[in-house]
């Protein structure tokens, strides 16, 4: 889970992201949650007074974070879209990709899934699921044969914001390196989709030799706990997205990690407000730097303190979309965009696909996105979309999955 706000900048490919306090959005973020998936029990109930005096700094603070165009880089090198005459193994009988998804039971979106793998040899790739303890994927509750009995058997209950999260996605990495083929590992929402065909992600993800991971310093979170010292040095403090897709490298690093994981558990924890705080969140050190989400945090600081950082590509291949809307009355503000069925268009698969760039203002770093050393385009998956988006979806798929992103306009 993160925090981004984005918009696609007119007509040039970009999106620009603004980074802030993920206290701001809690209250939001868990009202929606709690009404659209009953799987999280999130207690938000602390959060609603805060939400509100936060909300109202964040109207002001954000005009100043808006900062300059991404798209002022004069940045001229082409896109590259075809992957032809590189020196990459394409022989997808010797690697896999592992496509890990966390969800809490069902996989709502199972239909784009299920047409995604289609097309797939069942030797180019597995599939493992984290659902909640005891709940089985069958016949009976997807329609996708590639999530069929792929949850995993040692699965936790997951909190939202806790380090159950980051449990869980060890708990899925150390599963999917059982399979010595799986070569890059992805994590997954249940609300994420494939904005390409396989073919155009094996290339892509595969044309690489590093992993793409969201990270950044950002010089206003107050997340870091300074009892995390020795084994988390505060220079070491990264930020950004869950979603990331991994080297076999780097999946092996973090499945083994068993130092900075405990220290994460010992003090990365989000605050529990009682319903009578009366404080005021801006002013108060302890509440600041005890909430802490452990799962915008943990692989990105992982991979700073084991010098890694030079293996990574900064930037998630999974776009999210993040929006101040005013029509959503109550629920102040700020929420990632869900996609529904009125906003499941082809047109909409194309904008995200067509964004070259992502803007950290927070870094005054614009990343252009590359892969392999070539310019690409930046994302690979979208989310959040409904169940309902994904039934639109499902017959238009062939408008943009096997697409050239630099024809969509
Ligand atoms: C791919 O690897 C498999 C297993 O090692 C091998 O049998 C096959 O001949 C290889 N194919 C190509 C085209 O190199
Ligand atoms: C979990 O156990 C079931 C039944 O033994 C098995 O079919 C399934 O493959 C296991 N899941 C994984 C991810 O190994
Ligand atoms: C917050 O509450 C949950 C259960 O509601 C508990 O497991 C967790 O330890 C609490 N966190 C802190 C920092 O007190
Ligand atoms: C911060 O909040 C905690 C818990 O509500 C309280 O004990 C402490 O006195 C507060 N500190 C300041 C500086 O307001
Ligand atoms: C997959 O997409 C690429 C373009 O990204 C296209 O060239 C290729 O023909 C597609 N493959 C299939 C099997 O549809």
């Amino acid at each position: 889970m993160f925090r981004i706000v984005s918009k696609f900048a007119s007509g040039g490919g970009s999106t620009e992201i603004t980074w802030t306090r993920r206290t701001v959005f809690l209250q939001a973020d868990m009202k929606r949650k709690a009404t659209a998936s009953p799987r999280w029990r999130w207690k938000f109930g602390g959060f609603l007074l805060m939400g509100t005096l936060l909300t109202l700094f964040m109207l002001v603070h954000l005009q100043t974070l808006f900062g300059p165009d991404a798209s002022d880089g004069a940045n001229t090198v082409p896109v590259v879209t075809s992957f032809e005459g590189q020196q990459f193994s394409l022989n997808r009988t010797k690697s896999k990709l592992a496509f890990m998804f966390l969800t809490g039971h069902n996989m709502a979106l199972d239909i784009l899934w299920n047409q995604f793998f289609e097309e797939v040899e069942e030797h180019e790739y597995s599939v493992y699921i984290h659902a909640r303890p005891g709940y089985s994927f069958s016949k009976g509750n997807t329609i996708c044969r590639s999530f069929i009995n792929r949850q995993l058997n040692n699965s936790i209950l997951v909190e939202w914001g806790e380090a159950t999260m980051i449990r869980a996605e060890r708990l899925l990495l150390t599963e999917a390196l059982q399979d010595p083929l799986n070569q890059r590992f992805f994590l997954l929402s249940d609300s994420c989709i494939p904005l390409y065909n396989f073919t155009h992600i094996y290339n892509y993800v595969m044309s690489s030799q590093k992993s793409f991971v969201d990270s950044f310093v950002d010089k206003n979170d107050d997340q870091y706990n300074i009892l995390m010292e020795p084994v988390i040095s505060e220079d070491k403090w990264r930020k950004g997205s869950q979603w990331v897709a991994l080297t076999r490298k780097h999946a092996e690093v973090i499945a083994g990690d068993s130092t900075v994981f405990p220290s994460f558990v010992d003090h990365c924890k989000k605050i529990n407000l009682s319903d009578n705080w009366k404080g005021d969140p801006m002013n108060n050190e302890t509440i600041g730097r005890h909430n802490c989400i452990p799962d915008e945090h943990y692989i990105q600081t992982l991979l700073a303190i084991k010098g890694l950082e030079g293996e990574i590509e900064r930037r998630t291949l999974t776009f999210s979309r993040w929006e101040n809307s005013a029509k959503d009355q109550g629920q102040n503000g700020w929420h990632p965009v869900t996609f529904k069925f009125a906003d499941a268009t082809v047109q909409t698969i194309k904008e995200i696909q067509a964004i070259t760039n992502v803007r950290y203002e927070i870094e005054s770093r614009t990343e252009w996105c590359s892969a392999g050393g070539h310019r690409r385009h930046c994302f690979l998956f979208a989310r959040k979309f409904t169940r309902a988006a994904a039934f639109r979806l499902i017959d238009q798929v062939d408008q943009y999955k096997s697409s050239d992103p630099d024809l969509a306009e």
